[in-house]
Formats: C-alpha cells, structure tokens, sequence
C-alpha cells in the first residue's frame, strides 16, 4: 500500500477504496447516458466538455442536436464557427464553444482527426484540462489517469477528511496525489463514472444522501459530523467600510438631489448631496461647521437633526450612511452648472433614484 502526506497526518490510499466504488457504480450507478453507449473519443470529448459547466439534464438534448449537426470531427472543423456558436447557443460559457471548435481543428491538423490517448498530449489540446483529458482518455481508451473536478474532489475532501479550502494550489496538489494514489489496476471507466456518479447524485454539496453511499463507513466527513463543513468554503474576503454623509435637505415640500457622475455606483441617478467622501471617512468625523459651510451654497438653516444610520452593501463594499435631515427658511436660486435640483416630495416615487434612497425617504 502506498502512504501519502495530507495535511494532518499520513493517508493509506488503501486499493478497496476502488473496490467499494466499483462494485457500487455496477450496481447503482448511470449507465444509460447517451456519452456511455460509445468509446468513440470524438462523442465522449464532446460530451465531457458540454458536462464542465452544465449539468447532465441540460445537456443531453444540447449533445443529441449537436451530434446530428456534426457527426464527425470532421464536419466540426470544417464548420463555420458561427454554426458551432448556434448550436451551442442556450449551453452558456461560450469559450467552451470556441475551443471546442479550435480544438477540432487541431486534432485534425496534428492527428488525422484521431484524439490522441496520451492524457498530457490531450491535456495541451484547447479547452481540455487535466481531469477532462484524463476523463476522455479512461472513457474512450481505458488510461489510467486521475479525474479531479469539483465533485470529486467534494467526494475526497470528505472521506479523507482534507482541511483547507481546494481552491489552494497546496491542498489541489495534495488532492492530484491522492487521486493518484487511488485509481485501480482495472475497471478505470466504472471507477472514473462512479467518481462522478458519486459527487453528482450521493455526495451532493447540501443534502448529502449519507445512507446511500458506499463509502459511509469510511467517511471521515461522516464519523466527525463534518459533511456539511467539508469541504471547506472558499474564505470570504473583508468587505471594506465606507462611510458619507447626506443631506435630506427639505424646503415647502421639496427635497435637494444631486445628479451622480455617469459612471460609477448609481451613474446618472439622482441621489441626496453628500458631504465629501474625503472628509467623511466616518460619518462622525463630519462637524457641524462643515455642514454649514456646504449649506450657505443652497439657502439659510432653520433645523437640522441626525436620521438613523443604514448601510447598504455593492458588490466591492460596504457603504453605511448617516443621513442628516435639514430643514431650510429660506434657498437660493441654485447655480445652473451644477448638478443640483430640488423635486417636489410627491414626485419622488416616480424619480430615478436609487432604491436604498428611495426606501429612506419614502419608506419602501
Ligand atoms: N460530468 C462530467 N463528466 C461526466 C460524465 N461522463 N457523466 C456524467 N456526468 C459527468
């Protein structure tokens, strides 16, 4: 048996791991998908490309039109590239298509439209990374090469109980080791398809059906209440703080906006004034004498008071507001290069503003 290193501790990549998988994709596995019916390596690409991102649902009837349209490798690398774009129109991830298409000419170009079967020669080829050149290379000429996409290695964070989030070169490398280290002497396409049939249907992300998987008893996800922490998530990134200042500046049932540069967060809608980012880098930091001074460009103060503080999250941060409602005796008329306007309080349900100031003012 052959020891392996993960993380904390050593591993024995024990052979009826194979075994257990096997014996169960005989008995419980898929094997009426339409890529299984053929060892033709131009059908089971095909297929596994389609299956990247999709799942097998979607793409059965994508595969079925696709195959109608180009039988052969050889009708795909004569076609026009916006034929191949057609029929993969719907599938999503575009570049897929692209290459696909690439990748037909190049298997014509260099191997007389035969893919070849050693897996690194594959692996070079467009859109065919390493676990589909080896999926493409068990399925159509039994290699016996490791497959490592997304569910197995779900599928082996969890029996081997692996920590560290996959997405890291170090614990992929450790996962590529023990992949290795797993397959079998024989039976690799029952061994890859039950990898697969594995993570897709048993070893689900949530939900995972424990009571159905052949690998329960060994599972160290299962013996330590683990499966639904592993494999561990990706770690968020700290979303940055910012911090301002608006005005709900009120005159005779009117309020003050100010129209947003066009590009950027809420470009071109009008939004409250704000009191200069540069200063608010906390809202308290903002003192009255600021305020006052932007004030005197639209009229004379009568009231002011704090509005309780929300904050609302974009995509890169998170902005917290402290809006300050000011009441005014008397405006003035506001300078036409600016983009300031004042609008009636009952047409502000029908402005574009952004949603976070409409519920402020508006409540909803
Ligand atoms: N996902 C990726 N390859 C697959 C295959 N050959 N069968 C089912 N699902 C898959």
């Amino acid at each position: 048996m052959k020891r392996i290193v993960l993380g904390s501790g050593d591993l024995i990549a024990d052979p009826s791991f194979a075994k257990t998988l096997i014996q169960w994709q005989q008995q419980h596995g898929r094997h009426q998908l339409p890529w299984q019916q053929t060892r033709d390596a131009y059908r089971i690409w095909l297929s596994e490309i389609m299956l990247q991102q999709t799942q097998v649902a979607t793409v059965i009837p994508y595969y079925a039109r696709f195959l109608q349209r180009f039988p052969t490798i050889f009708s795909l690398s004569e076609a026009p590239v916006e034929d191949v774009m057609a029929h993969w129109s719907g599938l999503g991830y575009y570049t897929r298509a692209r290459n696909l298409h690439r990748c037909a000419q190049r298997v014509v170009a260099d191997y007389q439209g035969i893919f070849p079967v050693d897996v690194e020669q594959l692996g070079d080829l467009p859109g065919i990374g390493p676990s589909t050149a080896a999926a493409i290379s068990a399925f159509a000429y039994g290699t016996r090469a490791a497959i490592l996409d997304g569910n197995v290695k779900r599928v082996f964070c969890r029996v081997f109980g692996v920590e560290g989030f996959p997405g890291t070169a170090l614990v992929e490398k450790q996962l590529w080791q023990l992949a290795a280290a797993l397959l079998p002497t024989e039976s690799i396409e029952a061994y890859t398809q039950g990898l697969m049939d594995l993570g897709a249907t048993v070893c689900t992300r949530s939900r995972a059906q424990c009571n159905a998987c052949p690998l329960e008893l060994r599972c160290q996800a299962r013996a330590t209440n683990r499966v639904s922490e592993l494999p561990v998530r990706k770690p968020k990134k700290a979303v940055p703080e910012k911090f301002t200042v608006m005005l709900v500046v009120e005159h005779q049932q009117a309020i003050l906006f100010e129209q947003r540069p066009p590009s950027g967060i809420w470009g071109g809608l009008l939004s409250l004034p704000e009191v200069s980012r540069l200063i608010a880098t906390k809202p308290h930091h903002i003192t009255r004498a600021e305020l006052d001074h932007m004030l005197t460009e639209f009229g004379e103060v009568e009231s002011m008071g704090l509005m309780p503080e929300f904050s609302h999250s974009f995509s890169h941060y998170k902005l917290t507001v402290l809006p300050v409602q000011v009441t005014m005796k008397k405006i003035f008329m506001l300078a036409a290069q600016r983009a300031y306007c004042w609008l009636p309080a009952d047409k502000l349900s029908q402005a574009a503003l952004p949603a976070p100031i409409k519920k402020l003012l508006l409540g909803s």
